[in-house]
C-alpha cells in the first residue's frame, strides 16, 4: 500500500511500521494515525506474528501535531482524541504481540502510542515525558487511563502534572519501559526480542495476550475462569501436542 506519513517493512515474520515524519519529529497528524490503522487491519495475523512501531531519523515522536490546535473547536478536540483512541484500541486488540521501541524524543500522544503496545523497549538516549500539561491540553490517547495502570497512580500524577521529562534507565525503574539498551544495539535487540517472540505457537502467544489483557482490565475471579478455558483450549492444538511429546521425548 502507498503511505504518505508511514513506512511498513516485514522482515521474516516480523512486521515494521516506521513512523514516517522525521523532519516533524514523527508527530502525529491525523493522516498519520489513520494510516497506521490502515497498516494494522491490513496485516494478516498468520504473516506478522509480531509488529514493531518505531520512528524514522532520531526520534519516535514528539507527540500529538499542534499545528491548528490553537483553531480547534471542543468538537473537533473530540474526534481528534477518537482517531488516536481507535488506533490505541487496534494495537490492544492486534491478536499477535504489538512492540514499541522508543528512542530519542517519545513524548505526548506518541508516548501514548507505546503504552498501548504489549512490550516497550527503549535505548538509553530516549527522552519520554507525557508534555501535554505545558501547552494546557490533556493527555489525547489515553495517557491519564493507561500510563496509571502501567506506573500506579501517583507516578503517572507527576509526569502528566509536572510534564518533566524522564531517562530510558527511569522509565524502566517505574516500569514504563520493559527493556533499556545502549543505543548502538538497541534497534537489533529489538528485532532480537522480535523474532524469539515470533518464533513460539501463534496460539498459545494470541492467548496469552488475551489473558493477560483480560486480567488487567476486569476482575481476578472473571480472567482466571477464562485463564482456565485458555489454557483448556490449547490442548486442541497440535503444535501444543506435538510441543509436549518432543518435551516429554527428549526428557525420558
Ligand atoms: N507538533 C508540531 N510540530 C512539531 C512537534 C509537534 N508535537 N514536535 C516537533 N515539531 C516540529 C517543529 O515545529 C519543527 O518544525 P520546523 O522545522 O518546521 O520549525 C520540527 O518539528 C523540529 O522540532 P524542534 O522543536 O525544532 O526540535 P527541538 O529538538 O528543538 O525540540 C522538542 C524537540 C520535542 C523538545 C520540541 O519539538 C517540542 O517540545 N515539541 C512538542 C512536544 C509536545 O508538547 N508534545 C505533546 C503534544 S500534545
Amino acid at each position: 500500500m502507498a503511505y504518505q506519513c508511514i513506512r511498513e517493512e516485514k522482515k521474516g515474520k516480523i512486521a515494521i511500521i516506521w513512523l514516517n515524519r522525521p523532519d516533524k519529529l514523527n508527530s502525529l497528524t491525523v493522516d498519520l494515525v489513520k494510516e497506521v490503522q490502515e497498516c494494522f487491519d491490513s496485516l494478516d495475523p498468520e504473516e506478522s506474528r509480531v509488529v514493531i512501531i518505531r520512528g524514522e531519523g532520531k526520534h519516535f515522536s514528539s507527540g500529538a501535531d499542534i499545528n491548528g490546535f490553537r483553531e480547534l473547536g471542543p468538537m473537533e478536540g473530540f474526534n481528534f482524541h477518537r482517531i488516536l483512541n481507535d488506533l490505541v484500541m487496534k494495537i490492544r486488540r492486534f491478536p499477535n504481540p504489538v512492540i514499541a521501541f522508543l528512542h530519542g524524543y517519545s513524548m505526548g500522544g506518541g508516548l501514548e502510542i507505546a503504552e498501548s503496545a504489549d512490550i516497550r523497549i527503549a535505548s538509553d538516549s530516549a527522552v519520554i515525558a507525557q508534555p501535554e500539561i505545558n501547552i494546557g491540553i490533556n493527555a489525547g490517547a489515553g495517557g491519564n487511563v493507561i500510563l496509571p495502570r502501567l506506573v500506579g497512580r501517583g507516578m503517572a500524577m507527576y509526569m502528566i502534572l509536572t510534564g518533566d521529562r524522564i531517562t530510558a534507565e527511569k522509565a524502566m525503574d517505574i516500569g514504563l519501559v520493559d527493556l533499556v539498551f545502549p543505543d548502538s544495539t538497541a534497534w537489533e535487540q529489538a528485532l532480537h526480542t522480535a523474532e524469539k517472540i515470533s518464533s513460539k505457537p501463534p496460539d498459545t502467544m494470541r492467548f496469552a495476550k488475551i489473558a493477560v489483557n483480560s486480567a488487567w482490565e476486569s476482575s481476578v475471579e472473571a480472567s482466571l475462569n477464562l485463564e482456565a478455558s485458555l489454557f483448556g483450549n490449547l490442548f486442541s492444538s497440535r503444535e501444543t501436542k506435538e510441543r509436549i511429546s518432543e518435551f516429554l521425548s527428549k526428557s525420558r
